[in-house]
């Protein structure tokens, strides 16, 4: 398994592991604007045919007001390759480079209230904290945890 920085060719791919693995899809556009905006935070993970089986797409928040802070747009591993430790060092290479490229003095991101093997993964192996909870943050009514950890 290789874990490597996106590049602009890889973002179909990981357009393709998101839909496979979550409710939340974006455009092409928005995939875009993240790989040409922010080409040093994102990453994947590749098997050993060069097959993307995991990626994070992350962003710098964008209120000129505010210190620097990253943001997880969107983290998923294909279902046969998790429990790998993955999707932790995927997030740790994205905090690395938000923080040494731009930086960021800290990290924030939305997750389902019921999604516990993320929960796990944010609060438990990364230290995340929960800030707030928002009602209704999911097209389905779903509340989110806004969760963020400083750098
Ligand atoms: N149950 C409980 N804890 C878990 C689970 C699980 N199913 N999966 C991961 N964890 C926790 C554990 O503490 C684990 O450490 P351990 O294996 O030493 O016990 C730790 O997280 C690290 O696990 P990884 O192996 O790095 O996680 P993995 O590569 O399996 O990916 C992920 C985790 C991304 C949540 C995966 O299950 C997935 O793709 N799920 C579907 C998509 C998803 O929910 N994405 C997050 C949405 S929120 C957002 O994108 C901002």
């Amino acid at each position: 398994m290789n874990i490597r920085r996106a590049t602009i060719s890889d973002l179909m791919e990981m357009q393709n592991c998101n839909i496979h693995n979550l409710p939340e899809n974006y455009t092409m556009k928005y995939y875009l604007y993240h790989g040409l905006t922010w080409p040093q935070v994102s990453f994947v993970a590749e098997d050993h045919k060069g097959r993307i089986v995991g990626y994070i797409l992350a962003k710098m928040d964008e209120d000129a007001t505010e210190d620097p802070h990253g943001h997880v747009t969107s983290i998923s591993v294909l279902r046969n390759y998790r429990r790998l430790g993955l999707a932790n060092k995927l997030m740790q290479l994205s905090q690395h480079a938000m923080k040494t490229v731009y930086g960021a003095s800290m990290v924030s991101l939305h997750v389902r209230k019921t999604n516990r093997a993320a929960l796990a993964l944010y609060k438990d192996t990364l230290g995340f904290e929960v800030v707030k909870i928002e009602k209704g943050y999911y097209q389905d009514g779903e509340d989110a945890y806004s969760m963020r950890l400083l750098l």
